[in-house]
């Protein structure tokens, strides 16, 4: 089995430890995203205010932008217990019902991988969103009959790596829907550092600068980064994390000077080399570096879309001639598609 790719989600105790250790708990300690933090200090200060609950909120954008501690935030920011659950585990409306049916007035509840929840357990979610009430069916056959359950009021706090897969109906009874983008190198660096402080690890500016560079615009692999290169620092060097210490380490763990992973380079390879370049369709292209069609779409391609490394076609997915170029690879001379860029 080859090892995992930097995006891959973790199971690792010591990995969920080390990051639950550097989850931003308030505001002031999540870093970036100025227009989205100033928003949501709008939404929470008036909803104190008034003394309500804010409203329903939709996080989206792809994995380790930062969507769960940004829900963590607002409850911290409420004073709101943090209740937390996600799509795949709601299989059946009665356990939706079971989680809001113990809610506290005032509670955030924290649906993760919203998308993935099942059209009948979406359902029962609407009249709970919009008017605070739970029909729930007691009973089987000619006996069953359906009640209606008052509920407290909460909110409702979704994330998704997916904004396009919410139902619609689903996606109109959020108050709010916020996208998280991928963070620029400085935000990064400031991030390196402020986990280098947490972790009490020695890194100068040119090794978090360099750290950055190599994140993926994505503050969970800044994070990993940083641990697997004061690893380094530590049994090949003398503990420091400078620009020099950073790259070597990144090289070891098979980081690209771009920041692409095994995986992204898998992806790029086959494109090109087992389907000429594309398009290929992207299931196809998943089946071929041996990962799920939701990691390479949800995780992988729109970082490589975004570094303009591969182009969505209507007939699938191309390498472009940066990717040839990445790779140290020749770009195909005749172009008759017009295709490369
Ligand atoms: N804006 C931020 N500032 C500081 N650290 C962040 C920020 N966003 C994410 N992180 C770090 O990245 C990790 C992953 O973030 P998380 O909220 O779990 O992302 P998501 O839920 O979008 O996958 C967190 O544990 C935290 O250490
Ligand atoms: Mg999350």
């Amino acid at each position: 089995m080859r090892d995992e790719g930097l995006l891959a989600t973790t199971t690792d105790p010591e990995d969920i430890q080390f990051e639950a250790g550097l989850r931003p708990r308030q505001m002031d300690e999540f870093i970036g995203q100025p227009e989205l933090k100033e928003r949501l200090a709008i939404l929470i200060e008036a909803a104190l205010q008034r003394g309500e609950s804010i409203d329903h909120t939709l996080f989206s954008g792809p994995p380790g932008l930062g969507k769960t501690s940004l829900a963590g935030i607002l409850a911290n920011e409420m004073g709101s217990n943090f209740r937390a659950t996600s799509g795949p585990a709601l299989e059946r409306p009665g356990d939706l019902a079971a989680v809001i049916t113990n809610l506290d007035a005032g509670d955030l509840l924290f649906i993760d991988e919203i998308h993935r929840l099942p059209r009948q357990v979406e359902e029962v979610l609407y009249p709970a969103m919009e008017d605070f009430q739970l029909d729930i069916v007691v009973g089987k056959g000619p006996a069953a009959r359906s009640i209606r359950l008052e509920l407290p009021r909460f909110t409702l706090v979704g994330a998704t790596t997916r904004v396009g897969r919410v139902a619609p109906p689903l996606r109109d009874r959020f108050g709010y829907v916020a996208r998280l983008d991928y963070y620029d190198d400085s935000d990064l660096a400031e991030i390196v550092k402020r986990a280098a402080g947490i972790l009490d690890a020695d890194v100068r500016p040119d090794g978090a600068t360099a750290i950055a560079s190599r994140s993926r615009g994505t503050p969970r692999i800044a994070n990993r980064l940083l641990r697997r290169v004061r690893d380094y620092a530590t049994v090949r060097g003398d503990g420091v994390i400078n620009e020099a210490t950073a790259r070597k380490a990144l090289e070891i763990f098979e980081v690209d000077a771009r920041g692409l992973d095994k995986v992204d380079r898998y992806i790029l390879e086959a494109i090109i080399e087992k389907f000429h370049g594309g398009p290929v369709g992207l299931s196809t292209l998943a089946i071929a570096v041996g990962e799920e069609t939701e990691t390479v779409e949800d995780a992988y391609e729109p970082f490589l879309l975004q570094e303009g490394l591969i182009q969505r076609t209507p007939r699938g997915r191309v390498a472009t001639r940066n990717a040839y170029v990445h790779l140290g690879l020749e770009p195909p001379a005749d172009d008759p598609q017009g295709r490369l860029i």
